[in-house]
């Protein structure tokens, strides 16, 4: 199988008139200050597990340029996603007396990603900022598109702004330092990004699961090549979800409330996982998806080594999180059908959620809570 040379991919916002590259290359994080704006500091902000890890050799390399560099890390994971974490970082950037020049480096995966770039949109109201994902899901997924935000108690990423990166360089040898769950949590994003919009990427990963599961840097390149360039298409023409953005919720209305019954101890990857089955078996028992779709997600989760189903939930529990999921907008559970793997399914009057009635997504939740499903 043929990979395509890794290159930049640039992502337009038309509507803010902005656009930015995506450097995709293995070892590109060692060139990361080539693609920097100018700015009279620079401010790495990650989280303590990859500050030690990748944190002091790009802080190195920055002083190393000769830029004037610092690092302000915080506790990872998604519990410290939080206007604390945000208040905190705020008054660090202060004590260092960072202007309105300086320029924030978010390195680390989405939690780094959402926190640092609301950082840098509000710090003396608005910074630039260098996305550097250093997960898989940072990578094909949350580093591209401009949304920031933290979880309050009402649930998650309800309070943020849009703010676009300068630039996003994405190094796929930092994720050999990934733990490999995340690995495959990340997988669950591209499988979205192939079913909801392109079969042969859909196709692609199942035949390279296995070089994609052992890192091989040009397999990795190529993924998150396409994956950026395909939700690049749809946030280029619906920067701010008003319309078509919708479709990459595909299998989130089913994996948030997962995540949510799970008390958020599923990792989101995972959660996505079953819900991209949950929902592409919902489509069928509607009769808007093609039969047997269902099954070819399955598969190629499965070659994914991702977890089928989440065992050990109550399936009306699981019907009433979705009412939590901030993008419901009226009292009917809507969500994302496919038509067939590689295209959505629009409703008669070109929405492109469907109205789905609780029992049709009750069988089809059923079906990924069950035990026997895990093997
Ligand atoms: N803004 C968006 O469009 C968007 C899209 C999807 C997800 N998100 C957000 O992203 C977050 C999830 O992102 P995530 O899965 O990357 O989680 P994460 O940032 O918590 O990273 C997962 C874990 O891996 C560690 N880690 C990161 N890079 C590492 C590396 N190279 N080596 C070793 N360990 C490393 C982190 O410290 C953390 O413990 C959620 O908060 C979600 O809401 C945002
Ligand atoms: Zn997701």
């Amino acid at each position: 199988v043929s990979v395509p040379a890794p290159r930049g991919i640039r992502v337009e916002v038309p509507v803010q008139r902005t656009a930015y590259d995506v450097i995709v290359r293995p070892g590109v994080l060692d060139e990361l200050h080539s693609f920097l704006p100018p700015a009279s500091r620079y401010v790495v902000i990650t989280d303590h597990h990859v500050a030690p890890l990748h944190g002091a050799r790009v802080l190195d390399a920055l002083r190393g340029h000769g830029l004037t560099a610092d690092l302000l890390d915080f506790t990872a994971g998604e519990a410290n996603k939080t206007r604390s974490t945000w208040t905190q970082l705020t008054d660090r950037l202060l004590g260092l007396g960072a202007g309105r020049d300086a320029c924030v480096i978010a390195l680390g995966g989405g939690v780094v990603g959402d926190l640092a770039c609301l950082v840098a949109a509000t710090y003396m109201r608005g910074l630039p900022v260098v996305q550097v994902p250093t997960t898989l899901l940072a990578m094909v997924d949350a580093a591209v598109g401009g949304k920031t935000g933290v979880d309050v108690e009402h649930g998650k990423n309800l309070v943020g702004v849009f703010h676009h990166p300068h630039a996003v360089i994405a190094d796929p040898l930092v994720l050999n330092t990934l733990p490999p769950q995340q690995l495959r949590a990340g997988l669950a994003e591209a499988v979205k990004h192939g079913a909801i919009l392109d079969a042969a990427h859909f196709d692609w990963i199942h035949d390279n699961a296995q070089r994609l599961l052992s890192l091989d840097p040009e397999a990795v390149s190529a993924l998150v090549t396409r994956s950026v360039e395909l939700k690049g298409s749809v946030v280029a023409e619906d920067p701010r979800e008003h319309g078509r953005r919708v479709l990459l919720n595909f299998g989130h209305t089913v994996g948030h409330a997962l995540e949510l019954c799970s008390g958020y101890t599923l990792l989101h990857g995972f959660a996505v996982a079953a819900g991209l089955r949950a929902e592409a078996r919902a489509g069928e028992l509607a009769g808007i998806t093609a039969d047997g779709t269902a099954d070819r997600v399955t598969s190629l989760l499965r070659a994914c080594e991702l977890p089928l189903s989440v065992p050990g939930l109550d399936a009306d529990r699981v019907l009433d999180g979705m009412r939590m999921d901030k993008k419901t907008r009226a009292a009917a559970q809507r969500v994302v059908l496919l038509a067939v793997i590689g295209r959505c399914a629009r409703t008669d009057d070109g929405k492109w959620t469907h109205a789905l009635p609780r029992h049709v997504l009750r069988q089809a939740v059923q079906e990924v809570i069950r035990d026997r499903d895990n093997v």
